[in-house]
Parts: C-alpha cells; sequence; structure tokens
C-alpha cells in the first residue's frame, strides 16, 4: 500500500473546511493512517520547504504557512500519491479543475488550500517530517 502525505494548509483551515476535505480523500477510497492539528514554526516551514529555498515566492510561502494552524495526514491506499494530487488540483486554484480540492476551496495560488507529496520519494520524507512511525496506522 502506498502512502503520501497531504497539509491542509491554514487558509483551509481557518475557513473550517477540514472535515470536507478529508471526506473527499475518504470518498476516494484512500484511508487516514494518521492525521494531527499542528502549528509550524519558521525553521519548520524553511526546513519543510527547502527544495524551494531559491524561488521568489520563498518568504511568502514560509509566511503564510506559519500563519495559522495546519492539519496534516498520512493517506493510504493504491496509487495514494497521484490520486491525492488528482483530488486536489493544480497548484493555481485559477487552472483547478472543476470539483478538485483548491477550484471549491482555495483562493490563490499561495492560499491554494493543499499541499500534497510530488513524488513516491519525497512523500517518505515528508511523512518522516511530521509523524513517528508508532503514530502511523
Ligand atoms: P505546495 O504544493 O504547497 O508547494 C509549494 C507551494 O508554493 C505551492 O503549493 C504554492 O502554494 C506556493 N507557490 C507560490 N507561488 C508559486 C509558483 N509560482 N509556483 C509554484 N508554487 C508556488
Amino acid at each position: 500500500m502506498e502512502q503520501t502525505l497531504s497539509i491542509i494548509k491554514p487558509d483551509a483551515v481557518a475557513k473550517n473546511v477540514v472535515g470536507q476535505i478529508l471526506s473527499r480523500f475518504e470518498a476516494a477510497g484512500l484511508r487516514i493512517a494518521a492525521t494531527k492539528k499542528t502549528r509550524l514554526s519558521r525553521v519548520d516551514a524553511e526546513a519543510f520547504y527547502a527544495i524551494h529555498a531559491e524561488r521568489p515566492f520563498f518568504k511568502d510561502l514560509v509566511d503564510f504557512m506559519i500563519s495559522g494552524p495546519v492539519v496534516v495526514t498520512v493517506l493510504e491506499g493504491e496509487d495514494a500519491m497521484a490520486k491525492n494530487r488528482e483530488l486536489m488540483g493544480a497548484t493555481n486554484p485559477a487552472e483547478a479543475a472543476p470539483g478538485t480540492i483548491r477550484a471549491d476551496f482555495a483562493d490563490s495560488i499561495d492560499a491554494n488550500a493543499v499541499h500534497g507529496s510530488d513524488s513516491v520519494e519525497n512523500a517518505e520524507i515528508e511523512i518522516n517530517f511530521f509523524f513517528a512511525q508508532r503514530e502511523i496506522y
């Protein structure tokens, strides 16, 4: 069974749509193997998004990700990484297909409701960033 990491970002948590987003994962056949609400420190967010450190949007991304609590979830299922990305829709909500999470809940490319791992290799790294093995079932 494949696992991937989802982050429900501060904008979607503030909109009180955590349950609606988690329901979409379950309705698509993904299982919640672990989940928690947490708030990232600046050091956490900079480390998590280190791959984007040289991009012009890095500071805005980090500022946004620490602006409020997030809900991090390990999703498990067949093709979990790709399935989650399909459910999320394009990074820019203006380009996200109708019915996707970002089309329905995101406001901008920064406040884009959710993050999902972009490869199985990164999923493992991102899951280990947030969860101990004993927290994943
Ligand atoms: P996420 O999937 O969390 O990965 C990095 C985030 O950077 C992305 O979602 C967007 O919220 C944010 N971002 C802001 N501007 C851009 C951009 N031009 N290209 C990609 N990501 C961007």
